[in-house]
């Protein structure tokens, strides 16, 4: 057990980077930066608690990259133009001055847009809106929009705001960053047979609706420096739709991640409702095992907690583990853990009405123990 337990809290070289240990704060929405898009003091304070909490690596929450349809939700950070990648640079600094690493998760809204402050209309993969409703947790919003199916113009106008992204979380500090290809955002909505039924290029099998993306990685890892990670994250599963499979199933998906590797991807970072869910149609390993065995940098994702890291260590034994609830719940999980002290669940009280952090703060002053 001994080894174990150093391999997990030892420093590893994980994509570029040099970590401190194999834990990861998965990326949460938070929707408390300025309403201009501009990360603040208190997103400040909210990363370097997990940083100071011994997490070796942070993954922020889903921000959009340009002043078009790219916005999610009211109160999402941007890193559209210069004074919002400024106000990045405070939290990285602080993030780094605390010994952890910092990725900036980079997301499209698509179809799943709830608010954007320079368009009503959504852009999509096609005229597709997702499943079920809006998520109350990130703002009120009863319905889906109308989405406009992408044209010509909007592949390339993504693609260079992608790129464009890329190039200025660079400048900002960051150590690298996350394409946001899960959970039913644009860059999932191409991979998804739910919303991409183009008759064009960019539709059909998995080879034709993972053309952009496979493009948009190539793009990226071109734009910056061999030092800066560009990674994946990657699901089935959409926000309101935890059923969804691609119809390629393992084989599919198999395709796809050894795509990802000859495209020049850092890492890919699976998603699912537990690490080892066997999700995949006509297949027996879950997504993180088809990763692990293509032999890509791995993040694990999807129900980690003290009780299964260890088991879930010593069958990834190369991997990162990402947590989202148990790091909100325990932003400082990782001392927990190796300290043996209690690790508490997440009362979802926190997150209400609105899972922001002013929110947060509240129920923590109320539930002071
Ligand atoms: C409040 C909240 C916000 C989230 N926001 C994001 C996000 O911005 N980007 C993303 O990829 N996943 C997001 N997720 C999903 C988590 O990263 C994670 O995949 C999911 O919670 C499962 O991991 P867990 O079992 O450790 O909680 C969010 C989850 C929560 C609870």
């Amino acid at each position: 057990m001994t080894g174990i337990l150093e391999n997990e809290f030892s420093t590893t070289e994980f994509a570029e980077m040099k970590l401190d240990n194999r834990f990861v704060l998965a990326p949460m929405t938070r929707v408390s930066a300025d309403p201009d898009g501009c990360a603040n003091e208190l997103m400040a304070d909210h990363y370097e608690r997990y940083a100071k909490g011994g997490f070796g690596l942070l993954i922020t929450e889903g921000t959009y990259l340009d002043k078009d349809a790219s916005q999610g939700y009211a109160n999402q950070p941007g890193i559209a133009d210069v004074p919002q990648t400024e106000a990045w640079e405070p939290i990285v600094k602080r993030v780094h001055d605390a010994g952890a690493k910092i990725i900036l998760q980079l997301m499209h809204a698509g179809a799943q847009m709830q608010y954007n402050r320079f368009t009503e209309t959504p852009i999509g993969v096609s005229e597709q809106q997702p499943k079920g409703n809006p998520l109350g947790l990130y703002g009120d919003q009863e319905n889906w929009y109308d989405v406009k199916p992408m044209d010509e113009h909007e592949f390339d106008q993504v693609m260079n705001a992608f790129v464009a992204a890329v190039k200025r979380a660079h400048e900002a500090g960051f150590d690298g960053v996350e394409l946001h290809a899960a959970n039913g955002y644009l860059l999932n909505e191409f991979l998804s047979t739910h919303f991409n039924d183009r008759k064009d290029q960019w539709g059909g099998g998995i080879e034709e609706r993972a053309k952009f993306i496979l493009m948009l990685v190539k793009a990226a890892r071109s734009s910056v420096p061999d030092d800066f990670s560009i990674g994946i994250r990657l699901s089935q599963i959409t926000i309101t739709d935890s059923d969804y499979q691609l119809p390629e199933g393992e084989e599919g998906f198999e395709w796809l991640v050894k795509e990802l590797k000859k495209a020049g991807v850092s890492f890919i970072h699976t998603t699912d409702n537990d690490v080892n869910r066997k999700s995949l149609k006509d297949g027996d390993r879950s997504l993180a095992q088809v990763v692990r065995d293509v032999g890509v940098p791995l993040i694990i994702n999807g129900g980690i907690t003290e009780d299964n890291y260890e088991e879930l260590g010593e069958e990834y034994p190369d991997a990162l583990m990402a947590l989202a609830k148990k790091a909100l719940a325990n932003p400082d999980f990782v001392k927990r853990v190796k300290g043996n002290d209690e690790v508490k669940d997440l009362d979802f009280e926190m997150l209400q009405p609105v899972a922001n952090i002013e929110n947060e703060l509240k129920w923590r002053e109320q539930n002071a123990d």
